[in-house]
């Protein structure tokens, strides 16, 4: 039994969608946005985040597991206030998208992927295809506490990177930037 408990958002939520889905299916289906709040709750999802989502929704904590480490909106590790996903996949990598990554990484001090910047506000990782294709280079941000980011960053080069890498600097997402 962990000490960790959800939200009163998250209890309410949970207690309005409920009702909304047969009772066999229920506990597998708000297993993927109880994880989303959780881990806007509590920063990310790490084991013990997984156990409390596993013993609410009375699922085996491997199930919890395989769907938070599957999504890269689900934060398991470590993360600074602002997440900045690039895509490499096929379509951005033909339109520099690796360019992209390697001005963004230089200019945070990154050099890992998944890494973060010194001060431990930015984290930058390289992610699979964003659904964007026809648009990249393409990245998201998230920032703890918003869910109502990620925005979509589209076309980049390294001036659009830099002017979004000073912005985070700043501490905000240039929503201005993104669609
Ligand atoms: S390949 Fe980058 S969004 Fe699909």
């Amino acid at each position: 039994m962990t000490a960790l408990k959800l939200s009163d958002e998250i209890e309410q939520k949970i207690a309005e969608l409920w009702p909304r889905f047969p009772e066999d299916k229920v506990r597998k289906v708000l297993c993927l946005p109880v994880l989303y709040m959780a881990s806007q709750q509590f920063g990310r999802v790490d084991e013990e985040v997984i156990r409390l989502v596993a013993e609410r929704l009375e699922l085996p904590p491997a199930h919890v597991r395989g769907v938070a480490t599957f999504y890269t909106m689900i934060e398991t590790g470590e993360v600074g206030e602002f997440h900045l996903q690039i895509c490499t996949n096929i379509g951005c990598m033909l339109e520099g998208a690796y360019d992209v990554l390697g001005r963004c990484k230089k200019r945070l001090g990154i050099e890992k992927n998944h890494g973060t910047s010194a001060d431990g506000k930015i984290t930058v990782s390289e992610v699979e295809c964003l659904a964007a294709c026809g648009y990249g280079p393409v990245a998201q941000i998230a920032q703890k506490g918003k869910p109502d980011i990620p925005l979509y960053f589209e076309k980049l080069d390294e001036k659009r990177i830099d002017a979004i890498v000073d912005a985070l600097l700043e501490g905000r997402v240039p929503v201005e930037l993104g669609v």
